[in-house]
C-alpha cells in the first residue's frame, strides 16, 4: 500500500482486503476525513440507540445489523470513490471491487442522472366520460400548476419543484378512470412527501372538473424520470491477463505465460465472449434474467441501504423497469467494440436521496455518505448505478471464466489465511498451496504460514 498522502487521494488501494477492521477503518477514515466520534460509531457496529431507533418505527424492542464493508477501486467521472456496502452476503464487495480495479484500466465509470424528477399520481373514479375528463384537465392545466406555485419554498429555493402535468385514460376491469400524474422535481429528496402533499392540494379541484372522485394520491416507484446511467470498458488484453492469473491460482500452479497459443488476448477473447453469451442468456431468459438482475442488485442495494436509503423503493422500481418494454430484461447490456473490449452499461430509475428520513436520522446512514463524498443525490444515483454494473459484470466474468465456487473457495482460503496472521504476499502463498492440496482449513493454514 502507498503512504498515507496517496491514500487520501485514491480508491486503488491493493492489499485493502488483507487489513485488520481497525487499520481499514483508520485509512477511510483519512480519505473521508471522518472525526474520531464518527469512526468510533462505525467501529462500534450499529451506531443506532434505541431512542433514535425509536422513533424510526413503531413498536420497537431492538436492531438488527448488518456488516459495512468497502467497495475500492471505483473511479467514476474521473472522481475516486470508497464505497461503503452493507449487505450479509459474502464475496459481493470483494466481486465489486474486483470489476472496479478491471475497469480502471480503461478510465473506469462514465455515468449520468437525470434531473431527479418524480411522478405522483392521482386516480380520479366515477367519470362519465373518461376522455373528456382528461381533455378538460389538460386545458385547465396552467390553473392547476400555479396552485403549486408557493407550495414548498424550501424545494423551490434549492431548484426544485413541479415541472409538469399530464393525464390519461386507463381501461380497466373495473371500467374506465383517469390519471393525472404530476411530475415534481425533488432535487436530493426521496420526494414522497413532498409530492403526495403536492398530490393533496390538486386533487380537490381535478374532481370539481371532472366530476369524478378521487381515490389514490400516491408517488410511483418506477420512477422513469429519474434515471441513472453508467457505462464502463473492459479490456481484451487486462481481462485476459487477469484470467490467467486466476486460473493459475486456483489449479494452484504458477500463472500460466502468455503463449502463442494461450495468449493473453485468447483468454481476453474467450471470456469477453463468453461474458457476452452469458448476458445474451439473461437478456432472452426470464428465469435467467432474475438471477442476474438480482446479482445486480446485489450492489445497488448494498449502497441504498448503506446510505439509508428506501431499497424496496428502488428494488420495485428497477424490476418494474426490467419489464418496462413488456418482457422482462437484463438491466445491463455489454456488447464488443471494433478493437474486441467489452463495453457493459446499465441504465435504471434511481430515486435516492441525500436528505430526509433516514439518510439523516441514521447516524450510520450519514458517514456513509460523508465517506462517498457525494454533493447530490444524482452523484449518489451515478455511484449506485456504476457499482450495480460493477457487480453484474463480476458474476458474469466470473461465472464465465472460472465458476463461482472457485472464487468463493479462493475468498474463504484468502480469509483463513488472514485469520491465521498472514500478511502481504504470505496470505496469497498460503491460499495456493491450501488449494493444491485441496486442504482448505483454519489449522492447515497456520501449519503453512509458520513453516514459512
Ligand atoms: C448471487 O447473489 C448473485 C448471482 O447469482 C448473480 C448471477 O447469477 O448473475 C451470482
Amino acid at each position: 500500500m502507498g503512504g498515507d498522502e496517496k491514500m487520501a487521494r485514491t480508491s486503488a488501494m491493493s492489499g485493502f482486503h488483507t487489513l485488520s477492521p481497525s487499520e481499514r477503518l483508520r485509512i477511510v477514515s483519512e480519505f473521508a476525513q471522518l472525526d474520531d466520534e464518527e469512526a468510533k460509531l462505525l467501529a462500534k457496529a450499529g451506531g443506532l440507540d434505541m431512542d433514535t431507533a425509536n422513533r424510526m418505527i413503531e413498536n420497537v424492542i431492538g436492531e438488527t445489523q448488518l456488516p459495512m464493508g468497502i467497495a475500492t477501486n471505483f473511479l467514476i467521472n474521473g472522481k475516486d470513490y470508497l464505497v461503503p456496502m452493507c449487505i450479509e452476503e459474502p464475496s459481493v464487495v470483494a466481486a465489486a471491487s474486483k470489476a472496479a480495479k478491471l475497469a480502471r484500466e480503461a478510465g473506469g465509470f462514465r455515468a449520468s442522472a437525470t434531473d431527479p424528477i418524480m411522478i405522483g399520481q392521482i386516480q380520479i373514479v366515477d367519470v362519465a366520460d373518461c376522455a373528456k375528463a382528461a381533455e378538460a384537465v389538460m386545458q385547465l392545466k396552467d390553473e392547476l400548476m400555479h396552485m403549486l406555485d408557493n407550495i414548498d419554498p424550501i424545494l423551490a429555493k434549492y431548484g426544485g419543484g413541479p415541472r409538469d402535468l399530464r393525464a390519461r385514460v386507463l381501461k380497466t376491469d373495473g371500467g374506465c378512470m383517469l390519471i393525472a400524474e404530476l411530475l415534481v422535481d425533488v432535487r436530493d429528496a426521496m420526494g414522497a412527501n413532498a409530492i403526495n402533499t403536492m398530490l393533496e392540494t390538486i386533487a380537490p379541484r381535478i374532481v370539481e372538473i371532472t366530476g369524478g372522485r378521487s381515490l389514490l394520491r400516491i408517488i410511483s416507484n418506477l420512477a422513469t424520470e429519474r434515471m441513472a446511467r453508467a457505462e464502463a470498458v473492459w479490456k481484451k488484453n487486462v481481462l485476459g491477463e487477469d484470467a490467467i492469473r486466476i486460473i493459475g491460482r486456483l489449479s494452484g500452479e504458477e500463472p500460466a505465460r502468455p503463449s502463442a497459443a494461450l495468449s493473453r488476448e485468447a483468454f481476453g477473447e474467450q471470456a469477453i465472449n463468453d461474458v457476452l453469451r452469458a448476458f445474451w442468456f439473461a437478456d432472452h431468459d426470464q428465469h435467467r434474467a432474475t438471477t442476474h438482475n438480482k446479482g445486480t442488485m446485489n450492489g445497488i442495494d448494498a449502497v441504498t441501504i448503506a446510505t439509508g436509503n428506501d431499497w424496496r423503493a428502488v428494488e420495485s422500481g428497477a424490476h418494474s423497469y426490467a419489464a418496462i418494454s413488456g418482457r422482462y430484461r437484463s438491466l445491463t447490456k455489454y456488447w464488443k467494440d471494433r478493437d474486441g473490449n467489452l463495453h457493459g452499461s446499465i441504465e435504471l430509475p434511481l430515486a435516492v436521496a441525500t436528505i430526509g428520513g433516514a439518510t439523516r436520522t441514521h447516524p450510520i446512514a450519514k458517514i456513509a455518505q460523508k465517506i462517498l463524498g457525494v454533493k447530490s443525490s444524482q452523484e449518489l444515483a451515478q455511484v449506485i448505478a456504476s457499482v450495480g454494473l460493477a457487480q453484474n459484470f463480476a458474476a458474469l466474468y466470473a461465472m464465465a471464466t472460472t465458476g463461482l465456487q472457485a472464487g468463493h473457495m479462493k475468498l474463504h482460503a484468502s480469509n483463513l489465511a488472514v485469520m491465521a496472521g498472514a500478511k502481504g504476499e504470505q496470505i496469497d502463498k498460503v491460499v495456493q498451496q491450501m488449494i493444491a492440496e485441496k486442504n482448505i482449513s483454519a489449522a492447515r493454514a497456520k501449519e503453512i504460514l509458520e513453516g514459512m
